[in-house]
């Protein structure tokens, strides 16, 4: 199968005082697959997809789009792109359609292929009903749709995604997901960025995990999960007296993990059956109050607490 995307050792460090965002970074897209990067806050996502995208510039190794060099033939290379900015960048009191047309003839289209480009685009967004109503009518989500049509006027092989589902109603985001699994099933290839480990399964045909500028997994959400072996992820919630409790279970016989975000510790242990009661006397034991208690299957968070002992949801 041929290859979309190919990237070897790919680097910034935007200063030099500060270690490098993105740390030589190996992987490839196969063309017509969901790639996913998951990781948290500040692991690389962005800058990593911003220079595949020919917006930064990397400080070490190389990339290929479509067999393009990104830093020898960067025409090339963006040709076979759509980029989906994280900013809104639309006229308020122009339609859909017209915001559109704008996009595509700024690619070179005009005329009937022009129109029927975006008509096409508006379907596939989900936007026909509404394409003529003004972009200050539209809901956020709407808004994020209207962008990712705006990355589709030029038929690109592969769309880059960063976190295109943040800060949007739970109806958009899954227009998102549905829009983004439908242009897939049509043959592009997606690089799609995320922190929601939900959206990576979901989605991806492959997902590589990101942390401190490092790929530090990379595989189908099978192979990631088998990283983890034997184990279950318990997921407690504490009302009250949480400080120090993650620490205390670590010490736990047949607890691996614990990690703490916000009111919630997640544990990754040998046997949830086994060891629930002594992770419920333990954390009892210290005055907490318990909320609730969840059990789950090794999961890409339990991936992630497995590789890194930190938790990835936030
Ligand atoms: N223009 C810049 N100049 C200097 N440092 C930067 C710049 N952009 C990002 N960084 C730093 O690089 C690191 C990686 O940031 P990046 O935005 O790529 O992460 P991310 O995975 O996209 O995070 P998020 O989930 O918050 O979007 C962070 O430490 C960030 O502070
Ligand atoms: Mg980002």
């Amino acid at each position: 199968m041929s290859l979309i995307v190919e990237v070897n050792e790919l680097s910034k460090q935007y200063t030099p005082d500060h270690p490098p965002a993105v740390n030589g970074v190996s992987f490839h897209i196969r063309a017509g697959e969901i790639f996913s990067l998951l990781g948290p806050n500040g692991a690389g996502k962005t800058t990593t997809i911003s220079m595949l995208a020919g917006l930064v510039k990397p400080t070490g190794g190389t990339a290929l789009i479509g067999g393009h060099n990104i830093a020898t033939d960067p025409l090339a290379a963006k040709q076979s792109i759509g980029i989906i900015p994280q900013e809104i960048a639309l006229y308020p009191t122009l339609s859909a359609r017209q915001n559109l047309r704008f996009w595509g003839e700024m690619y070179g289209l005009s005329g009937k292929p022009l129109n029927d480009r975006v008509d096409d685009v508006l379907e596939k967004i989900g936007l026909t009903d509404r394409a003529d109503d003004k972009i200050q009518t539209y809901s956020g989500g709407m808004k994020r749709r209207v962008n990712i049509g705006a990355g589709l006027l030029h038929k690109p092989r592969i769309l880059f995604m960063d976190e295109p589902t943040v800060g949007i109603d739970p109806q958009s985001r899954r227009a998102i997901l549905d829009m983004t699994k439908a242009l897939n099933a049509e043959g592009m290839a997606v690089l799609y960025t995320t922190h929601y480990m939900e959206e990576a399964q979901e989605l991806s045909q492959r997902i590589g995990i990101m942390d401190g500028g490092k790929l530090i997994a990379l595989g189908t959400l099978d192979e990631l999960t088998k990283m983890v072996g034997q184990a279950d992820t318990v997921i407690l919630e504490i009302n009250e007296g949480i400080e120090g409790i993650a620490q205390t279970l670590a010490t736990l016989p047949g607890v691996r993990q614990a990690a703490r975000q916000e009111a919630q510790i997640t544990l990754l242990v040998d046997d949830a059956n086994k060891q629930l009661p002594d992770i419920i006397i333990s954390v009892t034991a210290t005055g907490a109050r318990i909320a609730s208690i969840e059990v789950q299957e090794p999961n890409l968070e339990a991936v992630f607490l497995h590789l890194t002992g930190k938790a990835l949801r936030d």
